[in-house]
């Protein structure tokens, strides 16, 4: 397996001090890195998607607060800037949490390594829902790149794989920015996993011909109810499933998890730039939408398969952790 090594996709530096992301806009052409000096450009370099995926940039942020810390900057003006740099991913609001009373670089590789310890975890527990010869369908990217070490429904993939559970997997190009075509393409073809690129609009016929058995995202927010925050499409995609009676699978870690939001509807949607769409014509752009709980068969965190009713099935497995700034 070729994956990248969990520091090949983000770290901290100490001399000089300095955050190094590997820049995912540049994928699947050219291995760059981008290296940020402060926290706000560790907040500018999530803004733009340097670096993506929920836990991805939960780590980012992390090196980002220790780096300020690192520097003696401001702490308070470290977290409101890598806060705000993306709304829909809990996983930054819990990483910074998690760092602000050890704000060390050890500490911040410290929840790096666990973050992908626990997707290994969840891949081993979600392969188990694969029967042998699964053809599986994949939308935006949850692997490495969007975990920085193995990835989470693209891990599930990959130890699907290696046990002889996964025939093919169908990607999804994942419009505007196309994290399906260019990451998780990518990623499948280092891995050496048989995989075909589709354009989003091709799910439904494919699903009609009988060429999917499940579906499996992963997540950037999953509400106390289930109701699950994804990359725009993954709702389109879980009606599509019902209606062939395929399972759809989200697989998540439990930084995923927000226990402070009630349902879907409380969770915000990034809305990115227009131009991402189309320059030349007014457009939309929102970047998530929501699954709600009932479309989902399984969710699947690093304690095991998750089912119906999620509020009750997910509250053991929920970070103890509160998400609001503490006071400093
Ligand atoms: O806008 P992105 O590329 O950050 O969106 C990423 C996704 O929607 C992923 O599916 C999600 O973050 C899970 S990553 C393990």
């Amino acid at each position: 397996m070729a994956d990248l090594a969990p520091y090949e996709i983000a770290r901290l530096e100490e001399s000089p001090p300095r955050v190094v992301l590997l820049d995912q806009r540049r994928l699947p052409d050219e291995l760059v890195e981008a290296e940020c000096t402060t926290a706000a450009e560790v907040a500018d370099a999530i803004r733009a998607m340097v670096v993506r995926g929920a836990p991805a940039i939960g780590i980012a942020a992390a090196y980002g607060y220790a780096l300020a810390a690192a520097r003696g900057d401001d702490l308070d003006a470290a977290h409101a800037v890598l806060a705000a740099s993306r709304p829909t991913a809990v996983n930054l609001a819990w990483a910074l949490a998690q760092m602000a009373d050890d704000p060390t670089p050890e500490h911040a590789r410290e929840l790096h390594h666990e973050e992908v310890q626990r997707c290994r975890a969840m891949a081993a527990h979600a392969a188990g829902l694969f029967a042998p010869g699964t053809r599986a369908l994949t939308h935006c990217n949850a692997g490495g790149l969007a975990t920085a070490g193995y990835g989470t429904a693209v891990g599930a993939l990959f130890t699907a794989w290696e046990r002889g559970l996964l025939e093919r997997v169908l990607v999804d190009e994942t419009r505007p920015l196309l994290q399906g075509s260019r990451l998780t393409a990518w990623e499948l073809e280092r891995a050496g996993i048989p995989h075909t690129v589709i354009a989003d609009c091709a799910a439904a016929s494919l699903m009609a011909a009988d060429e999917v058995d499940c579906v499996i995202t992963g997540a950037d927010r999953i509400a106390a109810n289930g109701d699950t925050a994804n990359k725009i499409g993954t709702y389109s995609l879980a009606v599509l499933a019902l209606h062939h009676d395929i399972p759809l699978y989200v697989v998540a870690p439990t930084s995923t998890v927000d226990p402070a939001t009630a349902t879907g509807a409380e969770i915000p949607i990034e809305e990115r730039p227009a131009a991402e769409v189309t320059a030349r014509f007014p457009a939309r752009n929102p970047a998530f939408d929501v699954t709600p709980a009932d479309l989902i068969a399984a969710i699947v965190t690093e304690h095991g398969v998750h089912r119906a009713p999620y509020d009750e099935s997910l509250a053991p497995a929920r970070p103890a952790v509160p998400l609001a700034a503490p006071a400093r």
